[in-house]
């Protein structure tokens, strides 16, 4: 691809195609090279090369641009062929960002292909441009196509672009995974036809026109409906609206844009039900982890889980695939990770992303807050910008490869120096915060409670010293031993300065938040000696909660874990499977298929919160999902990539059985348990050459080995919650 030209158009249509004509004595083996300044597919005599959608996927394009290699053997023929690359606008030029910011003004696509025979075809100014039957498209608005107007030819033109920068592509594409058929046509009270698919997802919808259509048909998009109407406001600006103007029978769909939705609104045909089909489109990932129970609302809100996955892993981790947003906010994946992880198999998404937050990183050390940066605010936001180093630092829990600490140790460490610079007396005391980002802890504030009550610089502090831990033993794991003392001698000095700013002589913390209480005992903040007292405070405060969900981004993936291993379980427990609002399961009660933004994005009588930002696909707080697999399945790496685990299943008083099952990189792991009539049945398996220590409630440790382990326990039934 080195000297191949890239070509776009000199109209500057918002969507064109090129298009070559070539002879070959006989079908051969060959290979296309392609990528594209925006969003392309293509070809071949008419068949489509490849199932990837939206190629070349999202980079920070002025670093970095993948180009993907496809097989095309099968396509080719003897006799006259004809290539094909259809372009759009997608991240690239149809603006990201509510402020709709453009990488460039010029798309362009380049392309080469490359026969066994030495003939290779690239893209250059001879080729054949012109109008698409795609006559619009943007990420964020949708797609316009129209079969029934001619395509105008256009003038294709060089555009420049520093070859260098192009990489071979990093992770799976974005495919067509999973198809859903309508559930229910609706008409709702404002006499509009809405199909309703039943499952919040990213992806499009694929409609079939009979022999007699002609017309136009609009297809628009909803998460919720509101009072039994289709209701859009929380897409902001997103239009999300994809038309197709057509003559006869066809099977149509976009190309170059994707939707959030579980509705949609048609006009233009009633067409019948088997004749729509909502299409999910995500990142192909590997399955690798699985819940189930016996408890319906729990598995839901796993379900829910999984789907906020699957519904923000479109090529980069996303905080929500529906209004004018859907960007790599490095905060979500960082509360996030470790449940992605468990669920798929994330490291070549990850990776790639990560290689976006460094390239985001300013020389000066901050890093971004979304990835790749079209923000530019490059900041040293606590819990935003630590995904430098606790991302990478899941990630090498999670596989055991500590290549993601190799990559990013140079980032963490720069990332350090800038936040040291926002020090005094030995404090971080400056600097933008999210601090506890939506929790309902601080709504009579003038922000609506956006940044919840908790101190943000106390966050930022412990942000700190989690980001300095993971520096120090990444420096050990890459043989720096000098940097991982000196970098455990930071943490200890900041520490011992914010054991003097943030506790009383008598160990009381100075914040009573439910977070601050969280982080002092997740992040060992609280001296020791201390420990015990700080999580009663939190126990107690929990429960002057009723159990009710009060954190936030911040407070939101550690508080189950900073009650369960302090002595608290039943109160962990009790939160988990508590229904009333605010809550995990309050969102399931009240009907949700994804993991809400806000804990109140549907207020308890139905109406979305009056904030406008409101998305019902954000996975953060989606992780409670790590909790559930480490604590209640009690899957546990005691060595990074789980070639050492611990097996400590805690089960539930709300769940009879569970079964959990993990496809680590060392084998499957599954831990399940069963109880009926007294007695509880679990088991487990243990992959070959991995060392397992099984600890079943009350009892000592015992070591277990490749296998499946069996134990039967007499088990008091006790009274469910609530009864
Ligand atoms: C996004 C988030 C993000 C936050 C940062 C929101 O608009 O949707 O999830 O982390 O901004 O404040």
């Amino acid at each position: 691809m080195k000297e191949v030209k890239f070509i776009g158009v000199k109209e500057g249509a918002n969507v064109f195609s090129l298009r070559k004509e070539f002879v070959l004595e006989k079908a051969e083996r060959a290979v296309l090279y392609a990528t594209a300044l925006g969003v392309y597919f293509a070809e071949l005599n008419g068949r489509r090369v490849g199932d990837a959608y939206l190629a070349p996927g999202w980079t920070d394009y002025g670093k970095l641009l993948q180009m993907q290699k496809y097989d095309v053997t099968e396509l080719l023929r003897e006799g006259k062929n004809v290539l094909e690359l259809t372009v759009g606008e997608g991240w690239y030029r149809s603006g990201v960002v509510c402020t709709r910011k453009r990488y460039g003004e010029q798309t362009a696509v380049c392309a080469e292909l490359c026969m066994e025979g030495c003939l290779r075809i690239c893209t250059d100014e001879t080729w054949q441009a012109q109008e698409s039957f795609i006559r619009f498209s943007g990420i964020y608005d949708g797609e316009t196509q129209d079969y029934t107007a001619p395509c105008k030819l256009l003038t294709p033109v060089i555009v420049p672009y520093e070859r260098e920068k192009i990489v071979p592509q990093m992770c799976e594409p974005v495919r067509s995974i999973e198809r859903l058929p309508v559930r229910e046509i609706i008409l709702t009270p404002k006499g509009e036809r809405v199909y309703d698919f039943g499952q919040n997802i990213a992806g499009v919808v694929e409609v079939k026109t009979a022999e007699d259509f002609c017309g136009t048909l609009t297809l628009q998009f909803a998460e919720i409906l509101v009072g039994g109407n289709f209701y859009t406001e929380n897409l902001r600006e997103a239009k999300a609206t994809d038309t197709f103007t057509v003559r006869g029978e066809k099977t149509l769909s976009p190309e170059f844009t994707y939707h959030g939705f579980r509705y949609m609104k048609l006009t233009g045909a009633q067409l019948p039900g088997e004749s729509v089909t909502a299409v999910v489109r995500h990142t192909d990932m590997r399955r690798t982890g699985w819940i189930k129970t016996d408890n319906e609302k729990f598995d839901r809100l796993l379900e829910n889980v999984i789907w906020g996955q699957r519904g923000n892993f479109v090529d980069i981790p996303t905080d929500c695939p529906q209004r004018d947003e859907r960007l790599g906010w490095t905060g979500d994946i960082n509360a996030f990770c470790r449940t992605a992880a468990y669920n798929y198999d994330v490291r070549a998404v990850l990776r790639k992303w990560l290689a976006d937050v460094r390239n985001g990183q300013a020389t000066t050390g901050e890093i971004p807050h979304i990835a790749p940066d079209v923000l530019g605010s490059k900041r040293t936001s606590a819990f935003w910008c630590d995904a430098i180093a606790m991302v990478p630092w899941a990630l090498y829990r999670m596989y055991g490869d500590t290549s993601f600490l190799f990559e990013n140790y140079e980032a963490i460490k720069r990332f350090i120096d800038a936040r040291e610079r926002t020090m005094e007396h030995g404090l971080i005391v400056r600097g933008h915060e999210f601090g506890d980002w939506l929790a309902l802890d601080n709504e009579q504030f003038a922000d609506n409670g956006l940044h919840g009550r908790t101190n943000e610089y106390f966050i930022t502090n412990v942000m700190q010293t989690e980001t300095l831990r993971i520096a120090a033993e990444a420096a050990h794991l890459l043989d720096k031993a000098d940097e991982g003392t000196l970098y455990t001698k930071k943490r200890e000095k900041l520490l011992a300065a914010m054991r003097r700013e943030y506790f009383t002589a008598q160990g009381r913390l100075v914040f009573d938040t439910v977070t601050a209480q969280t982080l002092a005992l997740y992040f060992h903040i609280v001296p020791e000696r201390y420990r015990g007292k700080l999580a009663a405070m939190l126990n107690e405060n929990v429960k002057k909660h009723q159990y009710r969900i009060s954190t936030g981004f911040i407070g939101t993936p550690f508080v189950l874990f900073a009650l369960a291993d302090n002595g608290y379980f039943e109160t962990a427990e009790r939160m988990l499977f508590n229904e009333e609002y605010p809550s995990w399961l309050y969102e399931v009660n009240m009907g949700a298929t994804t993991v809400w933004e806000r804990w109140n994005s549907l207020m308890p009588d139905g109406t979305p919160n009056p904030d406008g930002m409101n998305s019902y696909n954000h996975y953060a707080y989606g992780s409670v999902m790590e909790f559930v697999y480490r604590r209640i399945a009690g899957i546990e790496e005691t060595e990074a990539g789980f070639a050492k685990v611990r097996l400590v299943p805690h089960p539930c008083e709300n769940v009879s059985s569970l079964h959990a099952r993990f496809d680590s990189v060392h084998g499957t792991i599954v831990s399940a348990y069963e109880r009926t009539n007294g007695k509880i049945v679990y088991s487990f398996e243990v992959p070959e050459g991995v060392v397992a220590e099984i600890v079943l409630p009350g009892e000592l440790p015992v070591s277990a080995e490749y296998g499946v382990h069996r134990y039967e326990r007499v088990f008091p039934e006790t009274e469910k919650f609530g009864k």
